[in-house]
């Protein structure tokens, strides 16, 4: 199978590049990253650049007239490394007109809510502030709307009575960890059509087990009214 050619976008610690650089590393997608850009010099995903040998270079918003010269510059440095697929790995900023343009359905992200829900900033913290009680994530193709692109792939988690932000946000990382790189192997085996705004996948079989949450018959005994966390009676 042919080698995709990645660049990755990305702003802080890297988590999510460091997932798909060890599924490249076992093999588990057919690909090479040629590229890792970022908006932030102190940005970790540097270091795991720098580790594996990956090029990384620091673009600066405010080296720029505007968000579309930026896009276009980050653009054309990716075109200069051959890169076909564009991976955004908690890159915090809206992406240009110019960089889609240039990338149609080939720049990915990942978001921490399932989506429509809760785009945008702090997904996991809107999705536990309302109350849901099934969250997850999601891979989506870029557009120009905010977290609006056709939805690749999604992996829902319970959303618990007990959770805060940071237990949620780390039940959705591990998620997150896996269904990054394995949009990335759908597209590099060329696995991924759109109907219309929709995406399909060939080769796809589908489990149709329901996710429960809270789970159907589970245990109320007697006198266990007084358990789990605090809260107004009704
Ligand atoms: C992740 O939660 C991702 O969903 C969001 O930004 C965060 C990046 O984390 N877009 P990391 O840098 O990959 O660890």
């Amino acid at each position: 199978m042919k080698t995709l050619k990645i660049g990755v976008l990305a702003s802080g610690r890297g988590s999510n590049f460091q997932a798909i650089i060890d599924s490249i590393e076992t093999g588990y997608i057919p690909a090479r990253i040629n590229l890792l850009i970022t908006d932030n010099p102190n940005a970790f995903s540097i270091e795991r650049a720098e580790k594996q040998g990956i090029e990384s270079l620091v673009m600066l918003p405010k080296n720029y007239v505007s968000r579309d010269e930026y896009f276009s510059d980050i653009a054309a440095e990716l075109r200069k490394r051959d890169v076909e697929l564009v991976v955004l790995a908690g890159f915090m900023r809206i992406v240009g007109r110019t960089l889609i343009e240039a990338y149609p359905n080939r720049v990915m992200n990942i978001h921490p809510a399932l989506l429509p829900s809760f785009p945008g900033l702090h997904g996991q913290k809107q999705a536990n502030d309302y109350g849901v009680k099934i969250s997850g994530c999601t891979v989506h193709f870029v557009d120009e709307g905010m977290d609006t692109g056709p939805i690749i792939i999604q992996a829902a988690v319970p959303g618990r009575d007990d959770d805060t932000e940071e237990t949620l946000s780390e039940r959705i990382l591990k998620l997150e960890h896996k269904i990054f790189p394995e949009a990335i192997k759908l597209f590099a085996e060329g696995r991924i059509g759109m109907q219309g705004r929709k995406v399909v996948i060939r080769g796809a079989v589908f489990d149709d087990r329901p996710l429960i949450s809270p789970p159907l018959g589970r245990d109320l005994q007697e006198g266990s009214e007084e358990k789990g966390p605090a809260c107004d009676g009704l």
